[in-house]
């Protein structure tokens, strides 16, 4: 029951070049994982790869793209299954956000925020569910504590993490009689570089991310390696019981 290796496993992780989704990959790697990367950055995905290899041995498939063009998402399933020849776990974890309510909106940020937080997992999910049938896989998405908790930062942010938690729960529903299961974490705050291309600067994150933090019940800041143990406790064997869940890690933030 406490099997958390993930020996001959094939491991897609989008958004591996930074982040959550960077220290994901290192986490499995330490179990044995082996490991497809994408994000845009190539410089950032190759030195990620690198830090995976060190940790057991095994070469990642660095995949550079951006999954908001159809042709790259493609290009994604089809670089992993020549290269590694299944997939047995994908990690939805890309994402982008943007600030503003619906005072301070314009479509262009919604198309963004909805093309790569949405639009972009209902793509790679797809294309790679015939892939997961085949291993007896699964899935874990990154949404977020906004996907419930209604706020007045981030609207097109919030409501692509709503759909994605639906997404989550129609998708396991489908794929529950193929054995395939689906999960998503909820985190709260953490610092990564998310918030670099939303106009606020490194001050304003910072007190951002104190209040944030005073307001939850724990009182403290989430590390983005909590976020990854949950991920890799859903993507093991321990959670073969566990699909449709979408779990908050949030210090608390939503019993307030
Ligand atoms: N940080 C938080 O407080 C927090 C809280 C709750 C949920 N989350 C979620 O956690 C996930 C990871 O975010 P993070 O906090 O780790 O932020 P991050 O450090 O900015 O990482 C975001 C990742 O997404 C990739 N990405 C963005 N657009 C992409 C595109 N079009 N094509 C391919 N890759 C793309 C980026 O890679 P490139 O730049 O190389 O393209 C980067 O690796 C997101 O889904 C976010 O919504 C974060």
């Amino acid at each position: 029951m406490t099997n958390m290796s993930f020996t001959d496993k094939v491991i897609l992780i989008t958004g591996a070049s930074s982040g959550i989704g960077a220290t994901t990959a290192i986490y499995l790697s330490k179990q044995s994982a082996k490991l497809v990367l994408v994000g845009r950055k190539e410089g950032h995905l190759k030195k990620i790869a690198l830090y995976c290899e060190k940790a057991n041995g095994i070469k990642p498939l660095p995949i550079t793209a951006d999954l908001t063009e159809d042709a790259e998402v493609q290009k994604v399933v089809q670089e992993t299954i020549d290269h590694f020849g299944r997939l047995d776990v994908l990690i939805n974890n890309a994402g982008v956000i943007e600030m503003g309510g619906i005072k301070k909106s314009n479509m262009e940020m919604y198309d963004k925020v909805m093309g790569t937080n949405m639009r972009a997992v209902y793509q790679l999910t797809m294309l790679a569910t015939p892939h997961l049938i085949e291993s007896k896989g699964n899935i874990v998405n990154v949404s977020c504590v906004w996907s419930t908790k209604p706020s007045t930062m981030a609207l097109a942010y919030n409501i692509s993490k709503a759909a994605l938690d639906q997404f989550t729960k129609c998708v396991a529903l489908e794929l529950a009689p193929d054995g395939v299961r689906v999960n998503a974490v909820n985190p709260g705050f953490v610092k990564t570089n998310l918030y670099n291309d939303t106009g606020l600067t490194e001050e304003q994150v910072d007190l951002f991310m104190k209040n944030v933090t005073s307001q939850t019940p724990l009182k403290k800041m989430i590390e983005a390696v909590e976020v990854s143990a949950l991920i890799a406790y859903l993507a093991s064997d321990n959670a073969k019981s566990i699909t449709g869940g979408c779990f908050p890690i949030d210090n608390g933030r939503l019993l307030q």
